[in-house]
């Protein structure tokens, strides 16, 4: 009798021990986002303290067959283009943290008379791959791309211990005539902690090398050796190239050493794109490809 009524007691016990085990078994399961189709699951998000009647829907307009995105405005204004969930990307005393890889094709395209009078000045201020804690669009000039309000003189975020931002920018804002923060020469790519003065860049060559072009861009981020990479591979002219990404082919543009990402951005946040936009008269920036994927890893801190 007695033994038979401990084991009926047992059981629900074990049962509750083995939901909550495969809840947190580690390492958790990486995720993959792949586009195109580029459909409602990433969210277009506007300055919302511009003073513009524009839509979401009128800055990030789908392409044919949602094959791309362009992102363009009749006004200047910032905005944002991102996964609509958080993705976790690190779990505090776990052990594990996620390694990430994202690829996206993008061209800075001049349209109109620009192209005809062959004007090569830039427009917009480019577009940075970002991780941030929520969309909310930052309101300042074209060197913030979105991200955040900042201090003009040094770059830094407004938004003080609420920024958890890393991003890494290419940079093809105006900076020839106003050197504030001394960010290098456009278009250069850069990495951006909580600030717009990069960490660390590498100049792109001159804009007229990279403006109407198909750019690939690979960042891989190691947990492990907290280490982040960003390859670019520029495909050709965005109207006739049939060369594809291929980051083997790619050249390593930065390798930024000691990024501990659990140190700048939450464990779940919003991955995706920040941009101030061109004019749609200048030009648009088109997004063709965009891939993301995280890997979890054990880590020793
Ligand atoms: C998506 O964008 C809209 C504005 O376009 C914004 O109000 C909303 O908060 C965004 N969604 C998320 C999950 O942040
Ligand atoms: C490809 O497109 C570029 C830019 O539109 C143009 O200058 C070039 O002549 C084109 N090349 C070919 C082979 O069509």
């Amino acid at each position: 009798m007695f033994p038979l009524a401990g084991r009926f007691l047992l059981m629900p016990l074990v049962l509750l021990i083995g939901v909550s085990h495969s809840v947190e078994a580690l390492p958790l399961k990486g995720i993959q986002l792949s586009f195109p189709p580029f459909t409602s699951t990433i969210n277009c998000s506007i300055d919302g303290s511009a003073d513009t009647l524009l839509k979401p829907s009128d800055i990030c307009t789908i392409g044919a067959q949602a094959k791309q995105v362009i992102l363009s405005a009749d006004n200047v204004i910032s905005a944002r283009y991102q996964y609509k969930k958080r993705v976790q990307l690190w779990l505090p005393r776990s052990g594990y943290a996620a390694s990430f890889s994202t690829m996206f094709v993008v061209a800075f395209l001049r349209s109109g008379d620009r192209v005809e009078v062959g004007n090569f000045n830039s427009f917009g201020g480019g577009i940075a791959f970002a991780i941030t804690p929520d969309q909310k669009v930052g309101s300042s000039g074209p060197e913030s791309f979105g991200l955040f309000e900042i201090d003009d003189k040094t770059g830094m975020s407004l938004r003080g211990g609420n920024t958890k931002t890393l991003a890494v920018e290419i940079d093809i804002s105006r900076r020839s005539t106003v050197q504030t923060f001394n960010d290098p020469q456009i278009p250069h790519v850069g990495i951006d902690i909580n600030s717009v003065k990069s960490s660390a860049a590498n100049s792109l060559g001159t804009f007229r090398q990279v403006v109407d072009r198909k750019l690939a861009v690979f960042i891989d981020y190691d947990a492990q050796k907290q280490l982040l990479q960003v390859r670019l591979q520029i495909l050709g002219f965005a109207a006739n190239t049939t060369v594809m990404p291929n980051k083997k082919t790619a050249r390593l543009y930065l390798n930024y050493r000691n990024l501990r990402l659990s140190s700048i951005v939450n464990p779940e946040s919003y991955v995706g794109f920040s941009s101030r936009l061109p004019e749609q008269e200048n030009g648009a920036y088109v997004l063709y490809d965009w891939k993301f994927s995280t890997t979890w890893v054990p880590v020793s801190y």
